[in-house]
């Protein structure tokens, strides 16, 4: 193979400094250097525009505009070219806002010629997998066929997407509920996708989001004059979607003022728009979701009993994610691809440690929440893998005393006493973890005798197998993949 050229700007107004990098990309084989250098941050900035350059390499303090300036317009104009930030010691609070904004590193002065060699080699590979990812993503967006993209390997998942490819092809409405962030929008784009009426619009509208004021008109169109402001006709996302799909997000929030018109469009298709007496035919297949009670909000007489029984036809219930915790390593892959190449990244995955701590949180907020963490990670990695230490830079909680807080969150149970079991129950699995199934370094770690800690196993129903290989959360015991799976979803032991 020919020695493959990577041309490095470097940008720094010490003469010395330039000097010293020049002779270090000199002496580099592979690949072969090209070296290009500026003393000023603008100046810097021209070279880039005119020139392709792999890699900048920056100081922070120019005496134009700094580094992060500098990192934060290429990687605006131009995200696929690498930046690193080298900043004084006292500047190292500024990392963080480096690799923020999308820097691919940074370098604490006094700079080690050996750092800055393995710095080169190592944003050289990168850049190698972060075109090798590129050619990847167009393929996958080539093949899409809908099913790719809600990534899952529990069964309760995949007896969620049983009911929606059943029900899918029909034009059944379909009520999807479940908590905020478990992936409902994403399900009523799959049911569409895999409908019939794919090839036609998907139009959204998002109930809790419009002020009652405009909800009629947004839904339903309106004639021009009909209300102040209403300088045109104006279709509504019924006659949008005719033809296709309308998903009615937090459906929920309807007031009953609307309620009774939304019923009339579903039961005969038939709308009206506001300030028009006519009616007009349509054809469009409702998704509707919700993460309220609304058989509640039926028995406290908020909700419509009748448009109640006309949504609720076929209803998809996604779990939380705490219900189906196999979902989240391939969820995190999954996460991984998608941020690395949002974040011109190469992050290979996430170690174990890492991901066992995310085994272990209640996410309230579910796959959104996952997903969060993930790109934040990805964002702070410092490493191939994403470490503990990244996702505590992250912001995710992960020393002890988070967890027990973590725990206390995640206790099941209507009453008090059923909460303290569960709570126990999780307190008594992670000792038995640590203790890696051995009952009397389990019982000393918690403090209590071999006797009462045998006992409250009995009494509490834990099954406690010493030769069992530690499961990675003391919360859920029946989550943890096999090895060999490990290796393909990029888990770093
Ligand atoms: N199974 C999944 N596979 C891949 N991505 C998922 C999955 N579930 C959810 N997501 C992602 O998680 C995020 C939240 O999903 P989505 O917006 O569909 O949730 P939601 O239930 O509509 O939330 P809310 O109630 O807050 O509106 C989205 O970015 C979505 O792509
Ligand atoms: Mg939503």
């Amino acid at each position: 193979m020919e020695n493959p050229q990577f041309t490095l700007l470097a940008v720094d107004d010490d003469a010395t400094q330039l000097e010293l990098l020049r002779v270090i990309c000199e002496k580099i084989e592979f690949p072969s250097i090209e070296y290009l250098s500026a003393e000023t941050g603008t100046q810097g900035l021209e070279t880039v525009k005119s020139r392709s350059v792999d890699l900048v390499l920056t100081d922070y303090r120019l005496p134009d505009i700094n580094g992060l300036e500098v990192l934060k317009r290429i990687k605006a104009d131009n995200p696929l070219v690498s930046v690193v930030v080298m900043t004084a010691f006292e500047d190292a609070r500024d990392a963080v806002h480096i690799l923020q904004n999308g820097g691919d590193d940074y370098l604490v002065k006094p700079t080690r010629k050996d750092e800055i060699e393995h710095l080169i080699v190592r944003i050289f590979e990168k850049s190698c997998v972060v075109r090798e990812n590129q050619i990847v993503q167009r393929e996958i967006e080539e093949s899409f066929d809908g099913l790719s993209m809600v990534v899952f390997q529990s069964r309760a998942m995949q007896q969620v997407l049983n009911l929606v490819s059943r029900s899918a092809r029909s034009d059944a409405i379909i009520l999807i509920t479940g908590e905020s962030g478990t992936g409902k929008e994403l399900m009523a784009r799959l049911i569409h996708k895999s409908s019939l009426r794919k090839e036609q619009p998907f139009v959204t509208v998002n109930i809790a989001a419009l002020p009652e004021s405009l909800m009629e008109s947004e839904l339903f169109g309106h004639a021009k004059g009909s209300f102040t402001g209403a300088d045109q006709d104006r279709a509504g996302r019924f006659e949008e979607a005719d033809g296709g799909s309308l998903f009615i997000d937090e459906v929920g929030d309807i007031p009953p003022s609307i309620q009774v018109k939304l019923l009339r469009a579903i039961q005969f298709g038939q709308i009206q728009r506001l300030g028009e007496n006519h009616t007009r035919q349509l054809n469009v297949r409702i998704i509707a979701a919700t993460n309220r009670d609304l058989e509640g909000l039926v028995a406290e007489g908020s909700f419509r009993t009748d448009l109640y029984w006309r949504l609720n036809v076929v209803n998809v219930t996604i779990p939380p994610l705490r219900a189906r915790k196999e979902d989240i390593p391939p969820l995190v892959e999954h996460f991984i691809r998608i941020f690395n190449l949002k974040n011109n990244r190469s992050i290979q995955g996430i170690t174990r440690e890492a991901l066992d701590l995310l085994m272990r949180l209640p996410f309230h907020g579910n796959v959104r929440e996952l997903e969060n963490m993930i790109e934040r990670g990805i964002i702070m990695a410092r490493g191939t893998h994403i470490s503990l230490r990244d996702l505590e830079s992250a912001g995710v909680k992960t020393s002890f005393e988070d967890e027990i807080h973590q725990l206390c969150d995640s206790a099941t149970g209507t009453d008090y006493q059923e909460k303290m079991n569960s709570f126990e129950k999780q307190l008594i699995s992670c000792a038995l973890k640590e203790a890696k199934g051995n009952q009397s370094e389990a019982a000393r770690r918690l403090k209590i005798s071999e006797r009462r800690l045998r006992s409250r196993l009995e009494i509490l129903g834990i099954h406690n197998s010493p030769d069992q290989e530690a499961s990675g959360s003391g919360l859920d015991a029946n989550v943890e993949l096999p090895r060999h799976d490990r290796r393909d979803r990029g888990i770093q032991d």
